[in-house]
């Protein structure tokens, strides 16, 4: 299983302004990366609480941070940042630390997820899953062979931008009532061939792929209602940092930041987006499409 490489690391800790002692949520722990780059800077006597959806991050950053624990408190959750508030006091509750000095959301998926066999990658033969969490009813697979021919079409083109849209949905319709999609592979094969084949650098589908995740996971509506329950738990003076890998969420974030910067409730710390030096994108590809976008609460 591949390793993931935190992206804008040295740029997230920098901007964060974090200094010992201080208290951070890591909104999207993943295996860790970033919260031990926070953890040099907060410690000691820091705090910080990290939370993803899927258990098996949770128990490799837990073990990757372990050596932090004398010097911090530290406190890893199984859950949703869409309950960023109340996940938060109950893990600090006897803490008594004060609201957050730092806040962190690292958008998508991790590279552990997608060498997991849980159906996100187009490379590797695997259930149709794409579940963050295990706590999630629905999978890919469920959408793949239920949901409505207009449905999966408007899937497609909301949350994967994909111009074949249309002819996907009707592939996919057609295929499963011969037999039932249960494995990327198959789904693999119905794209290319509606797509007209295979033709440059990039898998055909790519986009459906994102697409089904972003459904799966309700992506867009979950840092829709987090970034705002971020922005009022942080302690005047605090900041946020998000990065996103893809226009979509970008979007959403630009907007929220915007509009809270408007209504003067924070001031915009980068007024572009800070992008991967050339040196990151060539060691870690996934961070070509990085967008990290960070604000100071008033
Ligand atoms: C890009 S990875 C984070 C990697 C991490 N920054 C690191 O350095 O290892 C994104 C993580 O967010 C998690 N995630 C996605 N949606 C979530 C949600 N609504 N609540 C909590 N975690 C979520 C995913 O499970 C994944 O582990």
């Amino acid at each position: 299983m591949p390793s993931h490489i935190p992206v804008l690391a040295t740029e997230v800790a920098e901007l964060l302004q974090l200094k010992p002692g201080d208290v951070v949520v890591d909104a999207t722990l993943g295996a860790g990366g970033h919260s031990s780059a926070i953890l040099e800077k907060i410690s000691p006597k820091g705090t910080l609480v990290g939370i993803d959806k899927d258990e098996d991050a949770i128990r490799i950053a837990s073990n990757n941070l372990s050596s932090f624990k004398p010097q911090s408190q530290l406190a890893t959750v199984v859950g949703s940042y869409t309950a960023l508030d109340s996940i938060f006091s109950t893990a600090t509750k006897s803490w008594r630390c004060g609201k957050p000095d730092g806040i962190l959301f690292d958008l998508g998926l991790s590279s552990l997820q997608l060498g997991g066999n849980r159906g996100f990658s187009f490379l590797e033969d695997a259930p149709l899953d794409m579940r963050f969490g295990e706590a999630e009813d629905l999978t890919a697979e469920i959408i793949i062979n239920s949901y409505p021919v207009d449905k999966l079409a408007d899937i497609l083109w909301q949350f994967g931008e994909e111009r074949d849209s249309r002819k996907i949905a009707k592939a996919i319709f057609e295929a499963r009532r011969k037999e039932r999609i249960t494995t990327t592979n198959e789904l693999v094969d119905i794209v290319t061939k509606a797509k007209g084949g295979r033709k440059g650098r990039i898998n055909p589908a790519t986009l459906t792929f994102q697409a089904l995740r972003i459904a799966v996971n309700d992506e867009l509506s979950a840092i829709m209602s987090a970034l705002p329950i971020a922005i009022e738990l942080l302690k005047p003076g605090g900041r946020l940092a998000v990065i996103s890998y893809h226009s979509l969420e970008d979007r959403i974030v630009k907007n929220i930041f915007r509009d809270a910067a408007k209504n003067e409730i924070v001031k915009l710390v980068t007024k572009k987006p800070t992008r991967p030096s050339f040196v990151e994108t060539k060691n870690n590809p996934r961070s070509r499409s990085a967008k990290l976008r960070v604000i100071e609460k008033i």
